[in-house]
């Protein structure tokens, strides 16, 4: 067995213990988090026999340690171990389990903001101020260098509504298809999705909010 495949396994491994420890009874699905973790940390050999892209533009950024620093579900703030349960001062602010009551979930039982978006519950601001216009664009990018995973459909729409062209160009994306080297490995150490992707937006571990496109190796995943 190669060592890539080795990964890809111990990836597929991974992922389907994580939808199963979802659906019984852990909700943050730590056990799986730390096998992906572990598989990704193993993965590096294999990582590295990943053939360079064509035209390097920008220098690799220094490797990162793996730090995956996943989003809590919603929590008072009296437990949510940063505020002080014993400041008179808690009960002006309003607890997130009261302000986010009615808003849809996703099955970590985190708040699904762009259903949230799309049912108006939020209307997010252009700008600091609140004045200007949002520059929204339509426009997938499909991913295909997944091995066995679905591919990963990209939407400009649903990061537009709310994002800068400039929150991610040039410095996080070069902006042409298929100039920038992602993989997981760097996606999970915080680099191109990784830089917001599991800590201001939806976890990593939502596999299938990314790998949505289905394609002919792929199989049957969720
Ligand atoms: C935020 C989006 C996102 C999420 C969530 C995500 N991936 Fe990925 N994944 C990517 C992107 C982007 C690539 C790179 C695809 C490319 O370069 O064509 C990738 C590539 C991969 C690959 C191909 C091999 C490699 O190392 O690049 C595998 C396997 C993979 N992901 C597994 C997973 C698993 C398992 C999960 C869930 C635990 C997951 N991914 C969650 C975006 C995501
Ligand atoms: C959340 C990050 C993000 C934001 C915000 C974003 N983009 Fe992109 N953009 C990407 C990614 C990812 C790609 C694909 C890069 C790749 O294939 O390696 C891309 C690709 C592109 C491309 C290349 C298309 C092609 O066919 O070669 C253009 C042009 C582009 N973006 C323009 C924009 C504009 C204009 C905006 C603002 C309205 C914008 N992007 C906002 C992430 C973003
Ligand atoms: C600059 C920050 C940023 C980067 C970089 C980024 N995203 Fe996102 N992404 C967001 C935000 C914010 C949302 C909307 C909030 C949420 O869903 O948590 C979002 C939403 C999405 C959605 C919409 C899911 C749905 O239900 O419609 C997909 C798919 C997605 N991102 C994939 C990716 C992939 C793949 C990459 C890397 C190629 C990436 N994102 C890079 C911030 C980012």
């Amino acid at each position: 067995m190669s060592a890539a495949r080795s990964w890809q396994t111990a990836g597929a491994f991974a992922a389907v213990a994580m939808l199963l420890s979802c659906q019984t009874q852990n909700p943050r699905a730590t056990a799986a988090e730390n096998a992906l973790a572990k598989a990704m940390e193993n993965s590096s050999a294999a990582a590295s026999e990943v053939p360079p892209a064509p035209a390097k533009l920008i220098p690799d950024p220094p490797r990162k340690e793996l730090s995956v620093v996943t989003i809590k579900s919603i929590e008072t703030l009296h437990d949510d171990g940063e505020h002080d349960a014993n400041n008179d001062a808690i009960n002006v602010l309003q607890d997130p389990t009261v302000a986010l009551k009615d808003f849809p979930l996703d099955r970590r039982q985190q708040v699904n903001w762009v259903k949230a978006l799309d049912q108006g519950l939020i209307e997010p601001r252009p700008s600091l101020t609140g004045k200007g216009e949002m520059l929204v664009m339509d426009m997938d990018i499909l991913f295909t260098n997944t091995k066995d995973m679905p591919h990963v459909r990209f939407p400009h729409l649903q990061h537009t509504r709310w994002l800068d062209c400039s929150n991610c160009h040039p410095k996080i994306f070069i902006p042409r298809r298929g100039a920038n080297p992602v993989s997981m490995n760097k996606v999970l150490r915080g680099e191109y999705c990784g830089v917001c992707h599991d800590k201001v937006a939806f976890s990593l571990f939502i596999c299938e909010r990314c790998h949505s496109v289905p394609h002919a190796g792929s199989g049957k995943w969720w």
